[in-house]
């Protein structure tokens, strides 16, 4: 068994026996796929804790994880999404492969729509051909962001960016009984996200400007990997909002990511998104703060507040920038 790049079956009888669940993860070498990868092998991933897990602490041997990056399944490619699962038989697909890039998305619609939208067209596709259980991870930004109140899952979408008509589009795609994961302003140990991004510039001098009108739930994705897990392994059919508890403003985090490693928050300053110079390319929803109804309605334990995330993040990136 490998967790890392397709393992394609070896020779050797047909027959198989009872085997562990295989669960195949697109978009592998992403912040978030990095993080399922190590949930799924029943490993703590960078910046989490055994009890930030959702259920039991990860499936453990009963679980055979097998990653797949970018750089080996593009999800845009019919036929190799096809052969790859044909190849490999998951019981269980977390399609975490996405075009991220917000304001890119907004010059290139078309990218967006082939690799979010039609990539996840075969993705369930292959899923249906195999009777694979689909879990497609989705974004706030299928919301318009009007309303003064939490969203839930069954409130209305209405996407303002291609991003986030793209993403609903995939959402669209995806088989009955799948299970679709919204989550928002992911920020993990590996890759770019915005906590990385305000310790960057708090090495540097003068102030940071980071918007006031725009509010959503920081979310962190050893938290979310996690939660992740037990909706697929537990093949929870349906739409699941997953972010961590609370919510703030990009102000609101840059200001905690300082104040995290004992730095003076006032050198963060507030600005409107309509003063941004140069104006982002793509709109954002003013309010894409998430109520995560079906899992408090269904009786499972939500995440951690994103302070405590955001904390053992810091941590977890602190060790990276000065081992023992
Ligand atoms: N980041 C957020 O704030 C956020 C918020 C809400 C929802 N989500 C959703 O959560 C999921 C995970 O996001 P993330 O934060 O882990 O983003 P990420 O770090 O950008 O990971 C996405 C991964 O998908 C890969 N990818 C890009 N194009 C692909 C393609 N054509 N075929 C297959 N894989 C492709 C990327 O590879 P390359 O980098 O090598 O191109 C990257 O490794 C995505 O579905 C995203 O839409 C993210």
């Amino acid at each position: 068994m490998t967790s890392r790049g397709i393992r394609f079956r070896e020779g050797g009888p047909a027959a198989e026996p009872a085997r562990p669940v295989r669960v195949l993860v697109t978009g592998a070498g992403g912040q978030l796929g990095r993080d399922l990868v190590a949930a799924l092998g029943g490993r703590v991933p960078d910046g989490g804790r055994r009890r930030a897990l959702v259920g039991p602490p990860g499936p453990g041997p009963g679980v055979d994880v097998i990653g797949a990056d970018h750089a080996r399944l593009a999800v845009e490619d019919r036929a190799a999404v096809l052969g790859a699962v044909d190849e490999l038989r998951p019981d269980v697909i977390v399609h975490a492969g996405a075009w991220t890039a917000v304001d890119a998305c907004q010059a290139d619609p078309d990218r967006a729509f082939a690799v979010n939208a039609l990539g996840t067209r075969h993705v369930a596709e292959a899923a249906r051909r195999h009777r694979a259980h689909l879990v497609y991870l989705s974004t706030d930004y299928v919301f318009d962001g009007a309303s003064a109140d939490p969203y839930v899952e069954w409130d209305r979408p209405n996407p303002r960016s291609v991003y986030g008509r793209s993403k609903l589009g995939g959402e669209r795609e995806c088989p009955d009984g799948s299970t679709i994961v919204r989550t928002s302003w992911v920020c993990g140990a590996h890759g770019a996200n915005m906590v990385k991004t305000v310790l960057r510039l708090a090495d540097g001098p003068g102030e940071l400007r980071f918007v006031d009108d725009q509010r959503g739930s920081p979310t962190f994705s050893a938290d979310l990997a996690g939660a992740v897990v037990t909706l697929a392994t537990e093949r929870l059919p349906g739409v699941f909002h997953v972010t961590n508890h609370g919510a703030t403003t990009w102000f609101g985090l840059a200001r905690a990511v300082l104040s995290t490693v004992g730095q003076d928050p006032s050198r963060v300053r507030p600005v409107a998104t309509a003063d941004l110079d140069p104006p982002r390319p793509a709109p954002r929803p003013a309010n894409s703060v998430l109520d995560n109804a079906a899992l408090r309605l269904a009786g499972l334990p939500g995440l951690p507040e994103w302070t405590d995330g955001l904390e053992r993040l810091v941590a977890a990136l602190h060790l990276e920038r000065s081992p023992a």
